[in-house]
């Protein structure tokens, strides 16, 4: 059964009180459109949480952070360490959930047991912290080794069973500078639910990859074998259902997609006939910048470029905002973006459709009525 989305007031000092709280224990919010666009760099307030275990509460001053595996010098490291023996880097970039926009794959299959996110689980932050490389540089990286494997505090119960969040990246991948053991979002530490003291940043990566509480690092020739990088977070193709899927023959995910969302207006809403201004944004999938994006009032048959508010960088969200005029009636708005290596997105969202509800980048369409 898919968990769907629950009204709670949401009493919490830490958080907006417009986000959708989706469930409490683990902890699962979304940020609403609404909230999202009034800010280019999201507060951690308006940020969306995504977690699978219950948020640990960690003491910064017994913190340890462990490098172990095909290293030369196995490493354990403090809070303090981390910030005086290893240079300082600050890296802008948007946070985006696998299963952003999985309602909008929902209305084409079932999608069993997952949360059925709108475009929410999406945030752009200023994020400080050491250098990924830096740190597996004083180990130093065995010969063998190709991926960089992560755990968490926190504690996942499945069944009888009782694991550490985990996963992997690419030793490729994780010796890019911008891939952050960050402490620091937008100035301030990280809130708990964000991941405090430490967490991974990788850019341009499903989020799972940016593992909260970080408590050790392990260095292998192997993706990690955890369930979140082994089981879930794989993609299938749209003709595997949940009763034919052989885990071993999903894709292990990583680098996103390019992808566009529609901000304002929003699905079903009633307008006066004039031009009306059309927002949202862009963000170009691992290592690409956005290029242009496109906006159709008529479905999709005829487009009207939208002009970019920042200058587009890699790793980070761009806003861009269109106006076009429009009659009374019923208009479909649909939203594509292309990026610096020519690609764009999927027209339709059964085209991506798959039984997990992962990486929905189809055109995305808000049906307006113009009075
Ligand atoms: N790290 C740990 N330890 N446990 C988790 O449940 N969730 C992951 C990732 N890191 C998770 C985690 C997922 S699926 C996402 S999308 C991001 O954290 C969300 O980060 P946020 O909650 O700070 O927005």
């Amino acid at each position: 059964m898919a968990v769907s989305k629950v009204s709670r007031k949401n009493t919490s000092l830490d958080q907006h009180p417009g986000m959708h709280v989706y469930q409490n224990y683990p902890l699962n919010v979304g940020a609403p459109l609404e909230v999202i666009r009034q800010a280019f760099v999201t507060p951690q307030e308006c940020f969306f949480v995504r977690s699978h275990g219950v948020v640990p509460h960690i003491h910064a001053r017994s913190y340890r952070l462990t490098v172990t595996g095909q290293v030369q010098t196995p490493l354990e490291l403090s809070l303090d360490d981390l910030r005086t023996r290893f240079p300082a880097s600050t890296v802008m970039a948007t946070l985006q959930c696998a299963g952003h926009r999985r309602d909008e794959l929902a209305t084409i299959g079932p999608i069993p047991g997952e949360i059925l996110w709108g475009a929410e689980t999406i945030g752009n932050a200023v994020w400080r912290g050491v250098a990924l490389r830096e740190v597996l540089l004083a180990a130093g990286v065995g010969p063998d080794v190709q991926h960089v494997a992560f755990l968490g505090l926190d504690t996942i119960h499945k069944g009888r069973e009782h694991f550490a969040f985990g996963g992997s990246i690419p030793l490729e991948k994780a010796m890019h500078a911008e891939v952050l053991l960050a402490y620091e979002m937008n100035g301030q530490p990280l809130l708990p639910r964000h991941g405090f003291p430490l967490r991974v940043l990788v850019p341009g990566y499903i989020g799972a990859r940016s593992v909260k509480w970080l408590a050790s690092i392990i260095l292998q020739e192997a993706p990690s074998s955890n369930y979140y990088q082994a089981r879930a977070y794989k993609l299938f193709p749209p003709h595997i259902q949940a009763r034919s899927a052989d885990w071993t023959q999903g894709q292990m995910l990583g680098a996103l997609p390019l992808n566009s969302v529609i901000f304002r207006p929003t699905e079903g809403e009633q307008l006066q006939a004039r031009p009306i201004s059309i927002q949202g944004y862009a963000v170009a999938g691992e290592g690409q910048r956005i290029e242009r994006v496109e906006v159709s009032s008529d479905g999709g048959a005829t487009w009207t470029n939208a002009t970019l508010l920042e200058q587009p960088q890699p790793w980070t969200w761009c806003f861009w905002e269109a106006t076009v005029p429009l009659g009374p009636g019923v208009h479909q708005l649909v939203v594509r973006a292309w990026d610096s290596a020519g690609g764009t997105q999927p027209a339709e969202v059964r085209q991506v459709w798959n039984w997990k509800g992962y990486l929905n980048n189809a055109w995305h369409r808000i049906n307006v009525v113009i009075q």
